[in-house]
């Protein structure tokens, strides 16, 4: 099984590294990017083939990654149309907000269309991957979609109305997890904790606690609530977040981003 990436930046470069992690051999991959591509020799090395154009990875590839910014769409997928609809390979799109008729229009008619959308989690094997496929797309393509979005964590598939909540819960979630930990680290600043001791501690009591989530199966409120000794510290601290609206404040944000996100 080939498959090709058309890009080769941060995305393309952190699924390519968990594939080839994984034990998928790099002479199966094919990658293009235009000049300099950044990570050209490290790509090469593990005997991955660098294409000199979208048309050579198309070519080469039963399933092409489309790893370009969105705004690279209107410009790039006409032009790699022709060799596309002669090829027909599976159509891998991780760009944002691009929806699965919109690449259609762009990419052309019959193609078998899978839309994508990992985080940047995935730098680091953790990503949650979110993927809908147009009616063409078989069960064994999805396997192929699998194959790839499991190098670098979880795939869910989910249908394409639920991609802009995912984007916010998935995709921005992140960055609203970095903010909370500083936040907590920055208020143990104020009793003595030097700030990068704070940003370890708190880190890996969020990483704890996703795990706890994950490998109990128990739902957060029950976890919450094992925690929370009668009279004890910290159902103190947790009606404090409640009274000054941390429930809120997260639904709005997931709210603010799942609205910005349908109107790109
Ligand atoms: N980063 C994330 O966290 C994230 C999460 C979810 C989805 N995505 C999606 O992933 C896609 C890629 O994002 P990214 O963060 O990896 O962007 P990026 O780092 O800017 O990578 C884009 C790559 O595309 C190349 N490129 C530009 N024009 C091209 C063309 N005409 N043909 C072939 N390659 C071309 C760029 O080369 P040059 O650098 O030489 O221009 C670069 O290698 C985007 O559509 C984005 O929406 C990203």
């Amino acid at each position: 099984m080939k498959i090709g990436f058309i890009g080769a930046g941060n995305m393309a470069g952190a699924i390519i590294r968990g594939m080839v992690s994984n034990g998928f051999g790099g002479n199966n991959l094919l990658v293009h990017a235009p000049p300099p591509a950044p990570p050209l020799a490290s790509f090469e090395d593990c005997g991955i083939r660098m294409c000199t154009s979208g048309e050579e990875v198309v070519k080469g590839s039963e399933a092409v990654v489309l790893a370009v910014k969105p705004q690279v769409f209107p410009q790039a997928l006409p032009e790699l149309s022709p060799a596309l609809l002669l090829r027909k390979p599976l159509v891998i799109s991780i760009a944002a907000g691009k929806t699965l008729s919109s690449i259609e229009q762009l990419a052309g008619p019959g193609l078998s269309i899978v839309r994508v959308m990992p985080n940047i989690n995935a730098k680091v094997g953790e990503a949650i991957s979110a993927y809908c496929g147009n009616s063409r797309v078989t069960e064994e393509q999805k396997s192929i979609v699998r194959l790839i979005f499991e190098a670098v964590g979880e795939a869910v598939e989910l249908e394409e109305k639920h991609f802009s909540a995912f984007s916010a819960i998935a995709g921005c979630s992140p960055a609203f997890t970095f903010l909370y930990i500083d936040a907590m680290a920055t208020a143990a600043v104020k009793y003595g904790i030097p700030k990068g001791m704070a940003l370890k501690i708190a880190q890996q009591a969020v990483l704890g606690s996703a795990r706890m989530l994950q490998e109990s199966g128990e739902h957060p409120r029950a976890l919450m609530d094992a925690v929370c000794s009668p009279g004890g510290t910290t159902i103190e601290g947790v009606c404090a977040l409640q009274k000054n609206g941390f429930e809120a404040a997260v639904q709005a944000a997931v709210e603010a981003s799942t609205e910005k996100d349908r109107k790109l």
